[in-house]
């Protein structure tokens, strides 16, 4: 393993002021999210969608870094480069999502496990040939009634693990992804307890497996109360619990952290970042790496203007600095403008 190698690429991952777009959504995902705005889900507008996302005018000064998906990882702009090579021109690093999706947790209903890990080494090596410095593995965490169960945290772990070992061995600076959900009737309280057994848990098993801590970037959700509890999120008490949360449960040597939206609205997860980025300074580079909270508002525009591409591009770049804003600290929460848009749960 090239620790070094690892560790330069982490580095340009969590340059401060910048962050990463997700990109990754499957074809199922893009389905039902072109779907909520009436646009036809191909793999020829997906393609255009990305294209458009990608060659965004400036879009690499709020960015180090997207994460592709198979088919985007393969796909070519207008003018017939691959995005992969496109982002790399503009100094934007390409990684690729790596996982399968989720299956159940067969004795533990309502839990899940993410696969891929068959065959996943071939796969690796083909990526990092392709141009990928990075990657990306996703498990999820249920609270609930009796969840999450120990076994459903350590099953995650052990694959998270795992993966993260394959990622390194191929130079591949791995995005180590627990998100525990946001759907749900359960407490900050119980939101942060969770977040804390589940790090406990998975730092444990990265170590038992070999992984070198500075040589991954831990992806992450903020310490929220259930989207069905009834509760309003509270900025400054997502900021605090997220910290503790963090300081307390993840080793200080961990390469870098970044946050993923999970169905927030856009302005929580961009002032929720700020307010966190303002409990500064904190023992790791922090940054975005949002799907909805930063596309959400560009696909709505897109359906509406097909055909002015500049426009909607100016949606996306606007969205980027304020995401970029954010993530020093430095976000002016008073000019956000009014977020209309419902985000749409995550299904992989
Ligand atoms: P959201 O920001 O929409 O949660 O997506 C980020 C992501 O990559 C989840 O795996």
């Amino acid at each position: 393993m090239d620790t070094q190698k690892l560790e330069e690429i982490v580095r340009k991952l969590v340059t401060a002021g910048k962050g990463i777009l997700a990109a990754d959504e499957i074809a199922n995902t893009c389905q039902k999210r072109f779907d909520a705005v009436g646009i036809e889900c191909t793999e020829e507008s997906r393609r255009q969608y990305r294209g458009l996302l990608f060659t965004t005018p400036g879009a690499e000064h709020s960015l180090n870094g997207v994460i592709l998906y198979d088919e985007t990882f393969c796909q070519k702009t207008d003018a017939g480069q691959t995005f992969r090579a496109y982002l790399s021109a503009h100094d934007v690093v390409p990684g690729i999502k790596v996982d399968l999706g989720l299956i159940d947790l067969p004795g533990f209903p309502n839990e899940k496990l993410t696969q891929g890990l068959d065959g996943l080494p071939e796969r690796m090596a083909k990526y990092a040939e392709a141009g990928a410095l990075f990657a990306k593995w996703r498990c999820v965490i249920t609270i609930g009634e009796g969840m999450p169960t120990d076994e459903c945290i350590g099953a995650n772990a052990l694959v998270l693990a795992r993966y993260a070992r394959i990622c390194q061995d191929a130079g591949i600076v791995p995005f180590v992804e627990p998100e525990v959900l946001f759907d749900g009737n359960h407490t900050s309280e119980q939101c942060e307890t969770v977040l804390a057994r589940t790090f406990d848990v998975l730092f444990q098993t990265l170590r038992a497996f070999r992984v070198h801590l500075p040589g991954i970037i831990l992806k992450t959700s903020m310490v929220l109360p259930g989207k069905d509890s009834g509760v309003a999120i509270d900025h400054n008490e997502v900021a605090d619990r997220t910290c503790r949360v963090l300081h307390a449960h993840v080793p200080h040597e961990v390469g870098g952290i970044v946050f993923l939206s999970g169905g927030q609205t856009s302005n929580d997860a961009l002032i929720n970042l700020n307010r966190i980025a303002q409990r500064g300074p904190h023992p790791w580079n922090m940054t975005f790496s949002f799907s909805r909270a930063v596309q959400d508002a560009v696909l709505k525009a897109w359906a509406g203007k097909r055909d002015d591409i500049a426009a909607v591009q100016d949606v996306f770049h606007q969205k980027l600095v304020l995401a970029s804003a954010a993530s020093k600290g430095g976000l002016d929460e008073e000019k956000l403008e009014h977020d209309d848009f419902v985000s749409h749960s995550q299904d992989l």
